[in-house]
C-alpha cells in the first residue's frame, strides 16, 4: 500500500479497493454486490441522467484509540435518503439494505480507514439512483444504490480557524417549496453559481437567505447556519434547508453543555447581534466564521478579527469530535462500532 499522509490528506475522492451495490428490478430489491470497478454502467436514458432522479448522502467512519471502526448516526443517514427518495418519487432501500452496505463498504475498506489521532476519517457516500431508461417525464422503475467511501483528510489543515463568506442574492439553491430538505443532486447544480460567484469575490463559502423573500438566512454551502449570543445557539427552522445531522447533533447535546438552543427563523438584521456565527455538518463538523461580507450592501459583519474561534464554537466542536474519534464518552448512542 503506498505511503499516505494521513494528516494531510485533502477533502478529496481517493480511489478506495471495494464499493457495494444493489439493484431494485422488477419490482423488489436483490442481493447486495460487491464491485472493484469506479465505474457504474448505465442506461443511457436512465432518469438519473436527464430528470436528475438522484439522492446521495455523506457520512464518517472514525477509527478510535483502540483501532474501532466507529460510524456516527448512520440511522439518522438512513431516514433523511428514505425522505430524499420519497421527495423526488425513487423507490427508497430498505434500512436493513443500508446498513449492510455501509458496514460492508466500509469493512471491505478498512485499510484506508485513517489512523486516530490524524484527524483524517473515511467518507462514507451512499447514491441511490433512477436507473430505469424513461424519455417521458416520469419516475424510473428501476433503481441503483451504491456506497463508495474515500479518505479524506481533516477539513482544516492549518487547525481549527475561522473561515470568510459571503451573502449571495442573484442565485437560489433551491425553491420555496423545492427540494432544499433533501440531499438530492439538482440542489447542488443550482448552487454551484453562487459557490463560484463567492470563490470569485475572494470568500470561503457562499451563505444563502430564503429565497422567497431574502429576509431570513437559509444555511451556509453545505452546511447548516448558527450563530451565538447569550449561551445560545440560534439556528433556523426554514424548509427549504437540509437538516443536518451534525446540527441535530450539536441541538442535542447543548443543554448537557450548559448552552440554550432555539430553532426559529433567523432574520438577515439579526446577523450583527451574533457573538459568534458557525457553519456546522459532516465535512469540517464546524466551521467558525470571521466575516461575513454582504455583497450587494457593502457591508460586513465580523465575528473573530483575531484568527480564532469563539469558546462556545470550540466548547461544541471538541465535544462532538471527541465523541465520534471515541476521545470523549457517548452518552447519546451515537456511534456503532463495526466488528
Ligand atoms: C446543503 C447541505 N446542508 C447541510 C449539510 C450538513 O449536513 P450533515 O451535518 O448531515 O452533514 C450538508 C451536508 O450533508 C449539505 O449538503
Amino acid at each position: 500500500m503506498e505511503n499516505i499522509d494521513w494528516s494531510n490528506l485533502p477533502f478529496g475522492y481517493h480511489k478506495p479497493d471495494y464499493n457495494v451495490r444493489c439493484h431494485f428490478k422488477n419490482g423488489k430489491w436483490g442481493e447486495l454486490e460487491i464491485s472493484s470497478s469506479e465505474y457504474l454502467n448505465i442506461h443511457q436514458a436512465a432518469t438519473a441522467l436527464h430528470y436528475g432522479q438522484q439522492a446521495f448522502e455523506g457520512m464518517k467512519a472514525y477509527r478510535g484509540k483502540n483501532g474501532e471502526i466507529r460510524i456516527f448516526r448512520w440511522e439518522e443517514n438512513y431516514k433523511r435518503m428514505e425522505r430524499s427518495a420519497h421527495g423526488i418519487l425513487m423507490e427508497p432501500v430498505p434500512k436493513q439494505t443500508f446498513k449492510d452496505a455501509i458496514f460492508k463498504a466500509v469493512k471491505l475498506n478498512e485499510r484506508w480507514i485513517p489512523p486516530h489521532g490524524t484527524g483524517a476519517a473515511l467518507y462514507i457516500r451512499p447514491l441511490l439512483i433512477g436507473s430505469g431508461a424513461e424519455i417521458g417525464v416520469k419516475p424510473a422503475k428501476e433503481y441503483l444504490f451504491v456506497v463508495f467511501v474515500t479518505p479524506v483528510g481533516p477539513y482544516f489543515k492549518a487547525g481549527f480557524k475561522p473561515i470568510d463568506i459571503a451573502i449571495v442574492r442573484d442565485s437560489d439553491r433551491t425553491a420555496p417549496l423545492g427540494t432544499g430538505m433533501y440531499k438530492v443532486g439538482g440542489n447542488y447544480a443550482a448552487s454551484l453559481p453562487g459557490i463560484k460567484e463567492t470563490k470569485e469575490a475572494g470568500y470561503a463559502q457562499p451563505l444563502y437567505l430564503d429565497s422567497k423573500e431574502k429576509k431570513y438566512i437559509d444555511e451556509i454551502g453545505a452546511a447548516n447556519f448558527f450563530g451565538i449570543k447569550n449561551n445560545t445557539y440560534i439556528t433556523p427552522d426554514s424548509n427549504s434547508i437540509l437538516p443536518s445531522i451534525t446540527n441535530k447533533s450539536i441541538q442535542e447535546m447543548a443543554p448537557d453543555l450548559g448552552i440554550k438552543v432555539e430553532a426559529r427563523p433567523v432574520p438577515v438584521e439579526e446577523l450583527e447581534t451574533f457573538e459568534e456565527v458557525g457553519a456546522c455538518g459532516t465535512a469540517a463538523i464546524i466551521a467558525p466564521i470571521g466575516k461575513i461580507k454582504d455583497l450587494d450592501q457593502d457591508r460586513t459583519f465580523t465575528y473573530s478579527s483575531d484568527g480564532k474561534p469563539g469558546p462556545i464554537s470550540t466548547k461544541i466542536y471538541n465535544k462532538l469530535l471527541g465523541i465520534q474519534f471515541g476521545d470523549e464518552e457517548d452518552p447519546y448512542g451515537w456511534i456503532d462500532i463495526i466488528e
